[in-house]
């Protein structure tokens, strides 16, 4: 299940929330989070829109920004919860059939990378605070592919909280403003060259969700906020993964096996790490052979 899932498991926590706080605070203050406005302006970056920087982008927006896991393998959109307690969140429409079809290529990188909307209002769920790594060139590859690909016309409900979710939001459980969540003030780089280095391999788990699922240690542990039936993330450290071959890892990555033959669950999203380059996977295991080794569970 991708990352979205995380917000639903505090469910649990709300009934005692909701007897705690008046419902009119609820409201106002799930409402001012909600319509909080973020004056990030929207600054215009060089985007090539040619194939070999289209077919880099849709590389991105699967293999390692995950776009797909959340707006739809065909990017059309789809409502990834609807609960009567907590309400209904849509991944918006982002064809040229959808919303984006307005907004400059500006405002669409200033969402991606700062979780803000046109309008000035944070983006709920998008996980921008993993996106905000992301290079000029790679953020505008990604932009440039989604102009590019096929218009899709279909009808999608408004996102909408309902009283749970609010309660949850009022409360501060609910981390569900991404724009919060984001350092406005960083510098993304203009470019970050492929190669198999460390640093590189640093640079795709930090885009691509691993630090964000197994911890800035990726010592693993609960993710936070996910439902207490969901696997927490796994020790990807050394003292977990260091007895392993390259091999195994990889194996694991592009296959979701482990060495014992065990399946690994699909919360990990090993479907899309497994459309990995072979340097952007050999940089990944570096990466994770570089870190500290840590207990599981100290995130
Ligand atoms: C974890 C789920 C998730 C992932 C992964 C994700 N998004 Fe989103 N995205 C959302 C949701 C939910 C919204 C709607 C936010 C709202 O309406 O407040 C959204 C909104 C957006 C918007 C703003 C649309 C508008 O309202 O104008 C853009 C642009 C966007 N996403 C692009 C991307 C791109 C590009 C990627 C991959 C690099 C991506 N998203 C990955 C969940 C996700
Ligand atoms: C959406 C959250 C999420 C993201 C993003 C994510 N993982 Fe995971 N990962 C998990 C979960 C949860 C498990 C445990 C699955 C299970 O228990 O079967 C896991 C398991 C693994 C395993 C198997 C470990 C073992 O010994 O069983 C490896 C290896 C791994 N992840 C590496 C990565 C890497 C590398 C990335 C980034 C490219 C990444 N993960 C991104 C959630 C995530």
């Amino acid at each position: 299940m991708p990352r979205w899932m995380r917000w639903i498991g505090y469910a649990a926590g709300t009934v005692v929330l909701l007897a705690g706080a008046g419902a009119g605070y609820v409201y106002a203050a799930s409402n001012s989070k909600a319509d909080k406005r973020y004056d990030i302006p929207a600054t215009p970056i060089a985007i090539s829109h040619d194939s070999a920087t289209i077919a880099r982008g849709q590389h991105f927006a699967t293999a390692i920004g995950k776009c797909v896991d959340c707006h739809g393998e065909d990017l059309g959109g789809k409502v990834m919860v609807d609960d009567p307690a907590l309400g209904v969140v849509v991944a918006p429409n982002l064809t040229p059939g959808g919303l984006l079809a307005g907004d400059s290529d500006a405002e669409v990188v200033r969402t991606i990378r700062h979780g803000v909307k046109r309008d000035g209002r944070s983006a709920a769920i998008m996980p921008s605070e993993e996106y905000q790594h992301f290079s000029d060139e790679d953020v505008g590859a990604i932009v440039a592919y989604l102009r590019s690909v096929p218009a899709v016309t279909r009808t999608l409900p408004a996102t909408q909280l309902r009283p749970v979710g609010r309660a949850l939001v009022a409360a501060n459980v609910l981390p569900l403003y991404t724009a919060e969540l984001v350092d406005h003030s960083a510098t993304p780089p203009a470019r970050v060259l492929p190669d198999s280095t460390i640093e590189y391999g640093k640079y795709l788990a930090s885009t691509g969700g691993c630090i964000g699922c197994h911890g800035p240690g990726l010592s693993g542990g609960p993710i936070p906020g996910m439902p207490p039936d969901t696997p927490p993330a796994a020790n990807i450290t050394p003292e977990a993964t260091g007895r392993l071959s390259d091999a195994e890892l990889e194996r694991m990555l592009r296959e979701g096996t482990r060495p014992d033959g065990s399946t690994i669950n699909p919360m990990m999203p090993w479907r899309y790490t497994a459309l990995m380059t072979d340097l952007e996977m050999r940089a990944t295991i570096k990466y994770l052979r570089s870190v500290p080794g840590k207990p599981y569970g100290n995130r």
